[in-house]
């Protein structure tokens, strides 16, 4: 081969990876009443549509440094909420545009297919199904916000909270789903599977919301509005760090093997941006940067701080960290508005290490099965049994390790509460900071005064969904 042949080969090879990775890759009825919204039956498929949902993720307010706890560790999926059979998708994955309810939410009308299983072979049906909302404007020809048929953002919140299953949200009028109705969103709410739910440890959620991008992209030309490029992903705490992976790991070959066994749609899944507050995420990171933040002068709290210096040094990001705690990351902090000597004053996690805890007791080690997903915990282990996560699911559970190789969100927004500290917030800002490495546009803030929590700016969220969609 010539030399002017092979350097044309290079350039298309880099073009190609340039355009598959990194950011924006490819880039008669009855009537009830949800909170003052009515809903009616339309129902062509003889189902009826589930009940009101709070769309608002458990918090650990109550409890601080405590992940939610699930009220149902019995593995039964009997889960009310999510219990009705769907006929949407009977006999496949296609959508079918005849079969809805409608509702109204604050005035606006819409159209709800409820419970689809997005999935040809569920492992846990209860879960692997979700409803898509639809603006009645749009079926008219109407515009809302300047958003047609066509063009209308889809608004993909979930519900997951504590690594548990999160569940389908109908909207109302003070639930996010209910308020992106009135900005012209196609809102699509996806159950997913959890660890407190069969066959829902990691990586089940994420497989999970994967199919569902899937089934709405294989569905593009069915779906009576919503624009499937402009998918946009949401949610609080472990939810955040849902929204965080299904953002950072586009059509990553990584899941194949996850989502071909639950019959995924052939489609791509990689979607828009990513909203992500307060995420518990890059867990194998976690406990360093909390020791690095809170820690105290035990050797453990040394050892983990330790670890978390060298992992931000080797990151590459032009921020780096010295021996002692101090350094340009720690300055990048401050610069966004935390005060690292007040922050850092309390912790609300009282175990060292928090997330991969030597008696294998945290929602971490559950989501994991019951096992270890750090070496640190592993070698310190104190539980009577000791096992470590599979690494291949370790891997697919950060984030971290797909931005800028998976086809990227090109648009992330991140929040972290100031008053937050079930995670370090030197955790979603090296998120944010890898992001913007790799070229992403990011909307990183601490939330003044905020504690572990989400969804208190939607009006923010959604100025800023309009201004990456318009
Ligand atoms: C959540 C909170 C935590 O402190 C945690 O470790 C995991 C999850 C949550 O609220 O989802």
């Amino acid at each position: 081969m010539s030399r002017k042949s092979f350097i044309a080969m290079i350039i298309v090879f880099a073009l190609f990876t340039s355009m598959h990775s990194g950011c924006g890759g490819s880039s008669s009825s009855t009537s009830y009443s949800t909170n003052g919204d009515t809903v009616t039956s339309n129902d062509q498929s003889g189902n009826t549509t589930s009940g009101d949902q709070s769309g608002t993720p458990p918090t650990s307010n109550d409890q601080p440094g405590t992940p939610p706890t699930s009220n149902d560790q019995s593995g039964d999926d009997n889960n009310s909420d999510n219990s009705n059979t769907n006929s949407n998708t009977s006999g496949g994955l296609t959508f079918s545009p005849d079969s809805y309810t409608t509702g109204t939410v604050s005035g606006v009308s819409y159209r709800a297919y409820t419970n689809i299983t997005y999935v040809a072979s569920p492992v846990n049906e209860s879960y692997q199904r979700m409803s898509i909302f639809i603006p009645e404007t749009y079926i008219s020809g109407g515009t809302i916000n300047g958003y047609t048929a066509s063009t209308a953002p889809i608004f993909m919140p979930n519900s997951v909270g504590g690594y548990m299953a999160g569940q389908i949200s109908s909207p109302n009028a003070s639930n996010s789903a209910g308020q992106a109705l009135a900005k012209g969103y196609v809102v699509v709410s996806p159950a997913l599977r959890g660890r407190n739910v069969s066959n829902g440890t990691a990586p089940a959620c994420i497989v999970d919301y994967k199919a569902a991008v899937r089934y709405l992209k294989a569905n593009k030309s069915n779906l009576p509005a919503g624009d499937t490029s402009k998918i946009i992903s949401s949610g609080t705490s472990a939810g955040g760090a849902i929204s965080a992976l299904l953002g950072a790991t586009g059509n990553s070959s990584d899941y194949d093997t996850w989502l071909d066994a639950i019959g995924a749609a052939d489609a791509t899944d990689d979607i828009f941006a990513s909203m992500c507050y307060c995420p518990i995420t890059n867990l194998d990171n976690a406990d360093g940067a909390y020791e690095w933040t809170f820690g105290g002068s035990s050797t453990a709290s040394t050892t983990l701080a330790s670890q978390f210096i060298a992992y931000v040094n080797g990151l590459g990001l032009g921020y780096t960290l010295n021996s002692d705690g101090s350094g340009t990351f720690a300055d990048y902090l401050e610069s966004t508005g935390i005060t690292l000597s007040t922050y850092g004053a309390t912790r609300d996690k009282t175990q060292i290490p928090a997330f991969d805890r030597l008696d294998l007791s945290s929602a971490e080690n559950n989501e994991f099965g019951d096992k270890h997903f750090t070496d640190y915990g592993y070698s310190n282990n104190t539980a009577t049994t000791n096992g470590m996560a599979d690494s291949a699911i370790i891997k697919a559970m950060n984030p971290m390790n797909y931005i800028g190789t998976a086809d990227t969100a090109k648009y992330w927004r991140i929040r972290h509460g100031t008053e937050d500290r079930d995670t370090s917030i030197a955790i979603p800002a090296l998120l944010a900071l890898k992001l913007e490495n790799s070229g992403c546009t990011v909307d990183f803030e601490p939330a003044q005064g905020e504690r572990h929590g989400g969804d208190y700016d939607l009006d923010e969220l959604f100025d800023w969904i309009d201004s990456i969609c318009k």
